[in-house]
């Protein structure tokens, strides 16, 4: 292996050697400085064919494993992790006029979410690395997932989340053994602590964009969508943006997929922000390709998950999207209600709000008439198991009898 080539700062382009840095460009700092990893693609696309994929037997994300920033195989856990579904609904695709509707399910991944592809990864940076203490601020999953990953090593975990964030979110946590912190204050509060004690305790920060190897994990969602398609990829893809990594990964794991001729074209990718929580769409609306503008705001959604006012993967996901000929929408909270309500009914998978978003940016698409004809891709980062008190408020509450069978002929 040993296949990175370089650590390359968004903004400057600055190039650095993988033991020159750890987190963020010195020049740009933490919000502007985030770093790609690049690899020797050359070389890569010699041996990464259609052939070699069709080769591999093992049905998790470590199929990518050439294009992961991993250098020693021996800390891969058994956990089965990627690899997730894709389903494709075809009346449901008529009714909104499309070519076709696919979804990818990432509740199905071993703590319920799409950042396990994440965790998964920056665990094993721990151990490469030989930290002993791992930490991150987070609105649930990405925490959930890193206590998951770090769960069976030896490393310390020490999670940062709002206070409000879901009970299931938080139960993850404890059972799988971390010490948790609920900070009074929002997200993006909570994030500059967990930042600033890493940095006090030398612990490894995991918190999203200054950690440069979870965009790695991020990608794989897009290498999976295009293989389980036979490389023939959806004309648009859907995502929930909250920080902007998620979204980043999954337009550089397209990036990535051209650049090694194993897809002819990228889809269109598009990010779907809760509008009370959309800084990184009015950033995209107001870049011209040169600067770009942030403005940080208090947000509020019912999606908490996506309910960020000081994203930090800002600067990578508005040049990405804007690289990838995407865009953004905004969806309100009754708009991301009725998209678990209708995905669950309609399709069987169960989302979180977060995990809804992206579908109840296609509804509105759709209407609109901007999808017609067109293939288009879902995708579900998060269970609807994970946030059960957000759906009680919007579906029917249960109907309470006596267990006697003239009750229940009552009800019918
Ligand atoms: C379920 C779910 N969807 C989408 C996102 C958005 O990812 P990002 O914050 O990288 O934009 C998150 C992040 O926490 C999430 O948990
Ligand atoms: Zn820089």
């Amino acid at each position: 292996m040993g296949k990175i080539n370089v650590l390359r700062c968004v903004s400057c382009k600055k190039e650095f050697s993988l033991n020159e840095i750890e987190y963020t460009c010195p020049s740009c700092g933490p919000r502007r400085g985030t770093l790609e990893v690049l690899y020797n693609y050359d070389a890569l696309k010699r041996t990464l064919t259609h052939d070699y994929f069709r080769s591999l037997e093992g049905r998790t994300m470590w199929r990518y494993l050439p294009l992961l920033p991993i250098e020693n195989r021996r800390f891969i856990q058994p956990l089965r992790v990627g690899f997730t579904p894709t389903y494709s609904f075809p009346d449901l695709a008529s009714e909104y006029g499309l070519k076709k509707l696919l979804i990818k399910d990432d509740g199905q991944n071993p703590t319920a979410s799409y950042k396990d592809r994440a965790s998964a990864v920056v665990v094993i940076k721990a151990q490469e690395k030989g930290k002993s203490v791992i930490t991150c601020a987070s609105t649930g999953n990405a925490a959930s997932s890193l206590a998951g990953f770090s769960a069976a090593t030896d490393l310390q975990t020490i999670i940062f989340v709002p206070r409000t964030a879901p009970e299931a979110k938080i139960s993850q946590l404890l059972i799988y053994g971390a010490k948790v912190f609920l900070v009074d204050g929002s997200y993006d509060v909570a994030y500059d602590l967990a930042a600033e004690a890493a940095e006090a305790f030398g612990w490894y920060n995991r918190s999203a964009a200054v950690n440069p190897y979870l965009v790695e994990g991020k990608k794989t969602g897009a290498l999976e969508l295009a293989e389980q398609l036979d490389w023939e990829v959806p004309d648009v893809v859907l995502v929930g943006v909250g920080d902007g990594s998620v979204i980043s990964g999954i337009c550089k794991g397209f990036d990535e997929l051209l650049r090694l001729d194993l897809i002819e074209r990228v889809p269109q990718v598009i990010g779907v922000q809760a509008q009370g929580s959309a800084p990184i769409a009015t950033a995209f609306e107001r870049y011209n390709g040169n600067e770009i503008v942030i403005e940080d705001i208090h947000a509020h959604t019912v999606a908490d998950s996506i309910c960020v006012g000081k994203p930090r993967d800002i600067i990578k996901a508005v040049t990405y999207v804007a690289r990838n000929g995407g865009h953004f929408v905004r969806v309100s909270d009754e708009e991301i209600e009725e998209a678990i309500l209708t995905m669950a009914k309609q399709t069987g998978v169960f989302a979180e709000p977060a995990g809804a978003a992206p579908f109840a940016g296609l509804v509105k698409l759709a209407a609109k008439g901007e999808l017609s004809g067109k293939s288009a891709a879902v995708m579900v980062t998060g269970s609807g198991l994970k946030d059960v008190a957000a759906v009680r408020k919007i579906v029917q509450a249960p109907i309470e009898i006596e267990p006697l069978l003239d009750a229940v002929r009552e009800h019918l």
